[in-house]
Formats: C-alpha cells, structure tokens, sequence
C-alpha cells in the first residue's frame, strides 16, 4: 500500500493544503456549476431536442466547456500562486494536514471529489466530440453566422443539400481539419468586428482540392456518354408562349479533356479573366495557350484546372433572373396561363428593394394590383393562382437576392456554360492560341450538338417522346 501512502502524502495532501484559497474555490464551483449546466442542457436535449437552435448550440457547445475547462485551469492557477506565496515567506509546512479516510467529513469530501473527477472527464470528452460534430453540422456552419445565409439558402435548394459543408470546404485528414479551423476562427473574428467582405469571396484558391472533396464521392473515370439538355424559356407575350432549346452535350469529352492536367493564368481572384493555359499537346510536351488580346506578361494567379473550375456553383447556385423565372414557370408557379405573367415578374423580381421583407411586401401588392387592374376577371376568378405566382415569384427573389450581403442578381457567375457568364468562353472564346497556330476550340458542335433553339414543341422532342409539360414542384 505504499503508493497509496505516496500518493496521499505527496499529491493530494498538499493540493487540498494549496486548493484552500478563493482562486481555487470559486473555479471549483465554475466547474462544477457549469457541469451541472451541461448535464441539464443535455437531458433536455434528449428529451425535447431543445437544442435545435444554432445560438443555444453555441452556448452548449462552446460558452459552457469554456467555462469548464477554464474553471479548472483556475483551480491549477490557485493552487499555483498559493504554493509560490507560500514558498516566498519560507510558510511551507514540513509536514501538511493529515488526509484520514477514517475521518468522515473528510471522507466524504474526497469521495465527492474523486466521482466529480471522473463525471468531469466524461463532460470533457462528450463535449470535445459533441462540439467537434456539432461544428462540421450544417446547421452550424450555415445557420449561426449570418453572413453565410446566401450561400446556405442556396445550398438547401441544391443537389447537395444533403451532403455536410465540411465534406467540401474541409476534405478528409487531420491536417485539413486544423487548416479549416485556424480559417474558421479568423473569419469568427471578422465577423464578430464586422469587418468582412459583403458580397462575401472566396477565391477556389482557398478551397480544398477536388481531390481531396468532390472526388470521394464522384469518380471521375465513371463518366461516359452524352447528356441530352432540355431548356424551357417562357416569352414576354400575353400567352408567356413557351419556347425548347434541346443540346446533346458531349459529357464525356468535356470531362476527360480537362482534368488534373491544365494549368491556367487568371488575372483576377474570381477566375473569370483567364490569359493563358497550359495544357500538354500530345507527344509528351507542353503547349501554351494564350489570349491573343493580352499584350502584358502573363503572370497572375495559377492554378490546375479541376471539378470547381467549371462546377464553381455545384451547391451555392444563384441563378440569372431569366433562368430562375422560367424554371419555377416551368414547375407550374407563376402559373403560365396567367396573361402576362413573365413580363411582369421578370420587372418585378429584377426591381430593387432595400430588404428581402421590402421585396416580399412589394412583389406581392404590385402583382395583385396589376391583376385587378388590367385583368380584372382574373383577378375575380383565379385569386388563389395569381396570390400563388406571387409566393413563387417572392421565392424565386428570396432564394437569389440578399440585399444585407448586397448579393445580387449575377453577384456570383456561374462557370458551366457560356451565354449568362463567360464560363467555358474564357478559354474557348476562339482567341485563345499557342505559338504554333493551334486555338482552343469555339466551334459550336465542339461541346454539342445544337438540336433545337428556342422552338415551340421541337419535333426532335417528340420523336424521343419527351414531353415539356409542367410537372408540379415537390
Ligand atoms: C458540394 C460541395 C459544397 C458543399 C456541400 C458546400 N459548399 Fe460552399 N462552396 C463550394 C464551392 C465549389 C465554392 C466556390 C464557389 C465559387 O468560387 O464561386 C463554395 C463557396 C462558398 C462560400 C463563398 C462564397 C461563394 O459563393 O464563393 C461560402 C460562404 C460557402 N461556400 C459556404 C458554405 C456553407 C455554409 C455550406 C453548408 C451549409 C457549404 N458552403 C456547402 C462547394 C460546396
Ligand atoms: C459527400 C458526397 C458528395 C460530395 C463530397 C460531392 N458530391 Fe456532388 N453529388 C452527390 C450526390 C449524392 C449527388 C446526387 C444528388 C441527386 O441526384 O439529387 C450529387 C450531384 C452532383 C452533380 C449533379 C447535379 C445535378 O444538377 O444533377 C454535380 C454536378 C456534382 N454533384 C458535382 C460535385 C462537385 C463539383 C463536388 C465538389 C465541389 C461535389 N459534387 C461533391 C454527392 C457528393
Ligand atoms: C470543363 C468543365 C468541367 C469540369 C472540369 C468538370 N465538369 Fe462536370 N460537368 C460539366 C458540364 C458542362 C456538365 C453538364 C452540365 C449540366 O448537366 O447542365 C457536367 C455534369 C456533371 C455531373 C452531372 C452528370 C449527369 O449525368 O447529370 C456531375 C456529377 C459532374 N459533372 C461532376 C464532376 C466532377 C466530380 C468533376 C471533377 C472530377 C467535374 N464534373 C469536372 C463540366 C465540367
Ligand atoms: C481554363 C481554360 C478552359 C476552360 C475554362 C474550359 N476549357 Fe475546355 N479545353 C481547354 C483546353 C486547353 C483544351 C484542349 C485544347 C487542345 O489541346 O486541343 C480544351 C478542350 C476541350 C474539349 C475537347 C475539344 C476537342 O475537340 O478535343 C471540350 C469538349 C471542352 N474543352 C469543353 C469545355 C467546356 C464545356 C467548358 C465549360 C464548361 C470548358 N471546356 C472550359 C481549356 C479550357
Ligand atoms: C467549350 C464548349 C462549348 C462551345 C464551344 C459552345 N458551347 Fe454552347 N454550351 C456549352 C455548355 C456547357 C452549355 C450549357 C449546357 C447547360 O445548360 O448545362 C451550352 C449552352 C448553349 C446553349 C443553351 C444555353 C441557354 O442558356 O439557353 C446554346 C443556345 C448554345 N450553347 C449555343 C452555342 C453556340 C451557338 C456555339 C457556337 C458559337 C456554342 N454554343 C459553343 C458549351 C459550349
């Protein structure tokens, strides 16, 4: 038993001995309060899922293991100093009070402390992991910082709306984990100084490579063939005639050409000024592309061309008002049998207000009193449809413009295509060429085939049996 004695005599003696001084005790009873705290927190948790509320999450999982682990540091700073004052004034006993287990109050007193130890532990570690998942959440990324609502409202309405922010801006490994969390608390500050970009940047520079993210879970050797695309657009006639654009993308193509092999210059840190590419030509060497256009160096920034660089809106897609509008048309709200209906809702959502509310309120007076207005009877008898294409309109406003983060229609360009953004064109514009005469390919069947543009009913489409009719949103 004598590294029992040892340990009596040589630790917890002289820590009780120390621990007797108000620094100590009142960072006993933090710990202890905020232990307790927690425990509640929790139990309510369990039962009611009260704490689904990012600003209770981040007193749960921050403000109180703060206080914890600062209460007992605050013990250790105690005893600490004591020990130092004592030391100082010669006052250290040869010999501390004695610890006897028979003793009971002192019994009891240990005991307690030796249970709190050991439920103290327990906190720690459930709080570490809990407050580790509860950070790579969604929710917590996108909905306790306010500055991320644009992309966090774009995100829900994407295919990826079920996959964690931390699967593509963290990547797996324990080094990219620290990167993104030394990120994370940088942005904290900013966003706690208010000194943050508003519309808010981040150049794909600082995200992690697709390698690491997009490409664990789509593998990029699976894709094979051609994609069929069927666009429907509505007019600005009384009927919103409707009009099908129908390509055949090469899918294949597009995706083996680029990948981990290009190397491009862009002058700007959005990537959307590209002034040369280098890519490999063939037989074993390099072939610079460059805009014919630029007569600077090229220097800029650099980067290997991967998934984003095309995909930059893979979850965050913010749409051209034209796009957006016909397709919540297309889903059959604004409902297209309302005369007029894409005329005045493109001016309507394209209109500025100061505030998503100011939007919502405006929208909806302006499109019900233009129905009252000049179509009268249609207001009378088909109010539900046209108080209907309101929310929809107002939605298609909410999900695109955020006013707060100035975040406007084209605020963020889209890279997959060519006729809203520059997209493909910023290298394929035709005036791309290397030293030997080669261009990177404009010709219009280089990416599809063309096989209807803006037509009513294209045949091609009926011959496949594909109809256009709108289906209903889900
Ligand atoms: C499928 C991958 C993916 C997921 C999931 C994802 N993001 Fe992103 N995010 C991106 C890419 C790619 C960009 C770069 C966009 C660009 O450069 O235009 C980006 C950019 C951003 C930006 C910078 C603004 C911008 O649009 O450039 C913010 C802020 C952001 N994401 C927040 C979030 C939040 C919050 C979540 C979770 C709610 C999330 N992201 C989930 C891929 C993703
Ligand atoms: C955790 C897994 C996961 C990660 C990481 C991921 N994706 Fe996806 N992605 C999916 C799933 C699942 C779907 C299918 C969703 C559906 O069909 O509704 C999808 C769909 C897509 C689509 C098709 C969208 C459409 O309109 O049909 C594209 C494009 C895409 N992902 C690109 C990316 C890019 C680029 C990245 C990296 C920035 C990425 N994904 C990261 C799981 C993932
Ligand atoms: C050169 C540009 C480019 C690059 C680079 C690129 N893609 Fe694509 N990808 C496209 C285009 C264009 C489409 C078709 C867009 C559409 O469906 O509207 C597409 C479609 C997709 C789809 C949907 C396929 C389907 O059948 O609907 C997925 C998933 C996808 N890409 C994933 C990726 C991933 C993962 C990477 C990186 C490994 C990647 N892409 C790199 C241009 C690119
Ligand atoms: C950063 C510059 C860059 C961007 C952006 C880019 N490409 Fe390319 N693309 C190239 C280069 C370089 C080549 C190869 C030219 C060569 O060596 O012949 C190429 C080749 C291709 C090819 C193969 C052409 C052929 O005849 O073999 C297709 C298809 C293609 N790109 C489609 C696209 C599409 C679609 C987009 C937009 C979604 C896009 N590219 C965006 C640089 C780019
Ligand atoms: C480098 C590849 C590439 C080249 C070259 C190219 N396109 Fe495209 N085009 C695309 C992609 C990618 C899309 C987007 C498909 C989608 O919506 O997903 C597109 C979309 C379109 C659309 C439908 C767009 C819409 O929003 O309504 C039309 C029309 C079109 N292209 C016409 C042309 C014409 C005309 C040319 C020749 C001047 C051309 N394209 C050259 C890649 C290319």
């Amino acid at each position: 038993m004598s590294w029992l004695k040892k340990l009596r005599e040589n630790w917890l003696e002289p820590f009780f001995f120390y621990g007797n001084n108000p620094l100590s005790l009142i960072g006993g009873s933090i710990t202890t309060a905020s232990a307790i705290t927690w425990w509640t927190f929790w139990i309510m948790d369990l039962v009611s899922n009260a704490l689904n509320n990012p600003y209770l999450g981040l007193i749960f999982f921050f403000l109180l293991p703060i206080l914890f682990v600062g209460g007992l540091l605050m013990i250790a700073v105690g005893v600490f100093f004591r020990r130092e004052k004592l030391h100082r004034g010669g006052q250290i006993p040869s010999t501390y009070p004695k610890l006897d287990l028979n003793n009971s109050v002192f019994r009891h007193g240990f005991l307690i402390v030796l249970v709190a130890t050991a439920v103290n532990l327990v906190i720690v570690g459930t709080a570490t992991y809990q407050g580790i998942s509860y950070m790579d959440s969604a929710q917590f990324c996108g909905e306790s910082c306010h500055v991320m609502h644009p992309q966090w409202v774009a995100y829900q309405h994407s295919p990826h709306a079920h996959v964690a922010c931390v699967e593509c801006h963290v990547g797996s490994g324990f080094h990219s984990y620290v990167d993104a969390k030394m990120q994370g608390t940088k942005q904290l500050f900013e966003v706690a100084f208010h000194d943050y970009p508003r519309p808010i940047t981040v150049p794909l520079n600082a995200l992690r490579p697709a390698r690491a993210t997009c490409e664990e879970c789509h593998n990029p050797r699976r894709f094979t063939g051609d994609k069929l695309i069927v666009l429907n657009s509505f007019g600005n006639d009384e009927k919103n005639t409707e009009a099908t654009t129908v390509l055949v993308l090469h899918l294949n193509l597009i995706h083996r050409e680029h990948l981990s092999h290009f190397v491009y210059t862009a002058t700007d840190d959005s990537d959307q000024k590209i002034i040369a590419v280098t890519a490999p030509n063939g037989k074993g060497g390099e072939r610079q592309f460059v805009d014919t256009n630029w007569t600077g160096p090229v220097k800029g920034v650099t980067r290997v061309m991967d998934c984003m660089d095309c995909h930059n809106q893979a979850t965050h897609i913010f749409r051209t008002p034209e796009k957006a509008l016909d397709a919540a048309m297309a889903h059959g709200s604004p409902s297209p049998s309302l005369p007029y209906v894409h005329k005045e809702g493109m001016a309507l959502i394209q209109a500025k207000y100061s505030s998503q509310e100011e939007a919502g309120k405006k929208i909806t007076a302006a499109l019900i009193n233009y129905y009252k207005t000049n179509y009268p009877a249609v207001w009378v008898n088909q109010r539900a449809l046209v108080e209907q294409a309101a929310k929809s309109l107002v939605g298609v406003y909410d999900q695109n413009v955020f006013p707060s983060m100035k975040v406007g229609w084209g605020t963020y360009p889209n890279n997959i295509g060519h006729m809203d953004y520059p997209g493909c064109f910023r290298c394929h514009d035709g005036n791309h060429t290397a030293k030997d005469g080669k261009t990177i390919p404009n010709d219009c069947t280089t990416c599809h085939n063309i096989l209807a543009v803006q037509e009513s009913n294209p045949k091609i489409l009926q011959q496949l049996g594909i109809t256009t009719d709108a289906v209903p949103s889900i």
